[in-house]
């Protein structure tokens, strides 16, 4: 019955997909009120969302987690300048009224198609680990693994921010405008205050225990020892002074009076476990490293490659059902079947094989080999969940001995998709991984916790793990900021926050995309139905657990929880076309 089919027979089932995703997802309440005063063109990019239709426009899109953020990058478009450019107004705006997400104490990666030569490459902001970090610095001193939260609240998690050196590069790369011109509105805001959404009162109010751990993390977020409510206008000058440091230039980050008070939090912050120091942040470097994509249906899916898992796992899960038929749609349990065990078959290769390239040999064309897909996918020709699921063995000219991996990756982190006038493409996810990081604040960021996508355990009865930390090494990611090729042009920038769900958000809202054919802002609303390797979680609430039966009876543990996706894609056609995840506050928005 899954047989190979074409693609045009693929795309033939669209309505019946669209059908089922109408009505799926409660758009959030597109910022209950604190976003009403940016004007006519930006309600009409909220109430797309509310309504479920696409935000088209003709020259240039952005689409991003905050219509502050948003409004940022499109000023900086409409102003003449680069995708490079508008990403830069973004994040540093977003560091500022999404600062639980992201910012100058994170990293990001980001996929970059370059218009005038065709050519798609990846910058690598991913945070290091400090020079003095063992692969035990997560567990006690039995050498068990510590509890997740221990790690992440405090010292011990906090790698070497990426952030604000790959913005420097992008932007010296491929930016037009003066740098000062793209922080000057996130500098304004911080000094005149901007009203706290509802989606960050409702975070910080949920954090208040481990906020309240930190002086200056407590004083910003909880003044008076009460949580910000939605509304509450709130400044951040320290946030502003530091912009206008940067706007010399990142080494001012990276050294003296700003790199000596990231070490004093950090290490304040923690108790022996392989202190920081300003050599580590000294010698901190952005990568270029070449694209990774794999093919689907006719079109090159280009991600980022280790020390994200980001695009072998999303072109893993595609080559697998690349010989199935999906026509049926999301709400099909034989697709979900399908989906779901090919998510799992990549997941297992995933955590034996995926780690930071430049310390262990990893395998990425192995992976992503055809005949090593295809003999992968056989697999999946059953009609019920696979029994077991384990690592395969793909082709290398290493010995490749490799215990799995277990790290935990909650969902935080943000995605920002650009399109410019002039047809550069820029996606990048970027993130400080837990929401609110270590939850360490030092003049007006919030410092990471991405240490903890490392292992916690180095080695598995006896035998190493790839992810282990070790000195300067980048943790394993899953992010997974995407383009999407059809004969060499770009066709769509996808992405999503969500931890190790990410893997999922996109490969979902690809099939949505190309098998499906729904549009970007029905893609961003599939309920979701995501498998990383162990129960299959539906989303609460929509129409995904009306599956929980069927895949029970398949073999699966099914359960339903929230699914908090962030995915922010732009189609890119005869017109530009943007879409926005209904589960949070951000919008798509063009001229
Ligand atoms: N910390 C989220 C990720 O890198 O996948």
């Amino acid at each position: 019955m899954w047989k190979v089919i074409s693609v045009l027979t693929v795309l033939a089932a669209g309505p019946v997909a669209a059908q089922q995703v109408a009505d799926t997802v409660a758009p959030e309440a597109a910022g209950a009120g604190v976003f009403e005063d940016m004007g006519p063109e930006y309600a009409g990019a909220m109430a797309a969302k509310v309504q479920g239709k696409p935000v088209v426009a003709r020259n240039w899109m952005v689409a991003a987690a905050n219509p502050h953020a948003v409004k940022a990058g499109a000023d900086a478009l409409a102003a003449g300048g680069t995708a490079a450019d508008a990403l830069v107004a973004i994040q540093v705006m977003l560091g500022l009224v999404e600062p639980q997400s992201s910012g100058l104490g994170g990293g990001a990666f980001l996929v970059w198609y370059d218009a005038a030569t065709g050519e798609v490459t990846t910058l690598d902001g991913r945070e290091t680990a400090p020079l003095a970090a063992t692969p035990r610095r997560f567990q006690d001193a039995d050498g068990a693994p510590l509890k997740f939260f221990d790690a992440v609240v405090g010292g011990r998690s906090v790698g070497v921010p990426g952030t604000p050196a790959l913005m420097e590069a992008v932007h010296g790369r491929w930016g037009k405008l003066p740098f000062a011109d793209l922080t000057a509105p996130a500098i304004a805001m911080a000094e005149e205050g901007f009203p706290v959404s509802p989606r960050l009162a409702g975070l910080i109010e949920g954090d208040r225990e481990r906020l309240g751990r930190f002086a200056d993390t407590a004083a910003y977020f909880m003044p008076g020892g009460e949580p910000l409510a939605a509304g509450d206008l709130l400044k951040n000058p320290a946030y502003a002074e530091t912009l206008r440091m940067l706007n010399g230039g990142a080494a001012a980050f990276y050294t003296g009076d700003n790199a000596q008070a990231i070490v004093e939090a950090v290490n304040g912050a923690m108790e022996g476990a392989g202190m920081l120091s300003p050599v580590d942040l000294s010698i901190y470097q952005v990568k270029e490293r070449a694209a990774v994509c794999a093919p689907y249906r006719g079109h090159e899916v280009c991600g980022m490659g280790p020390p994200s898992s980001g695009a072998v796992a999303v072109g893993q899960i595609l080559g697998l059902l690349e010989g199935y038929d999906l026509s049926a749609g999301p709400q099909d349990a034989q697709v979900r079947r399908l989906m779901g065990d090919a998510a799992r078959l990549a997941f297992a290769d995933r955590g034996r094989y995926l780690a930071d390239s430049d310390y262990v040999p990893v395998p990425v064309k192995g992976l992503l080999d055809e005949a090593y897909l295809a003999q992968r996918a056989a697999l999946l020709s059953g009609d019920v969940a696979l029994s077991e699921v384990i690592p395969g063995e793909p082709e290398f000219d290493h010995a490749l001995h490799w215990a799995d991996d277990i790290s935990l990756e909650l969902p935080s982190t943000s995605h920002i998709s650009i399109v410019d006038g002039a047809g550069n493409v820029a996606s990048m996810t970027t993130t400080i991984e837990n929401g609110f990081g270590s939850r360490i604040m030092v003049n007006g960021y919030l410092l990471n916790n991405e240490l903890t996508d490392f292992s916690f355990s180095s080695h598995s009865e006896g035998v190493p793990i790839a992810n282990r930390v070790e000195p300067g090494k980048r943790p394993r990611s899953s992010m997974a900021p995407t383009i999407v090729l059809k004969d060499g042009k770009p066709v769509l920038a996808v992405g999503s926050p969500g931890g190790s769900r990410i893997i999922g958000y996109v490969a979902e809202a690809i099939v949505g995309v190309i098998d499906w054919g729904l549009d970007v802002q029905q893609a961003a609303s599939i309920p979701h139905a995501v498998n990383r390797f162990g129960a299959y979680d539906l989303e609460e609430g929509t129409a995904a657990v009306d599956l929980t039966g069927a895949l029970g009876e398949m073999g699966y543990e099914v359960g339903s929880r929230e699914l908090t996706s962030g995915l922010h894609l732009i189609a890119i056609g005869d017109d530009l076309q943007g879409g926005a995840d209904p589960r949070r506050e951000g919008i798509a928005y063009g001229q």
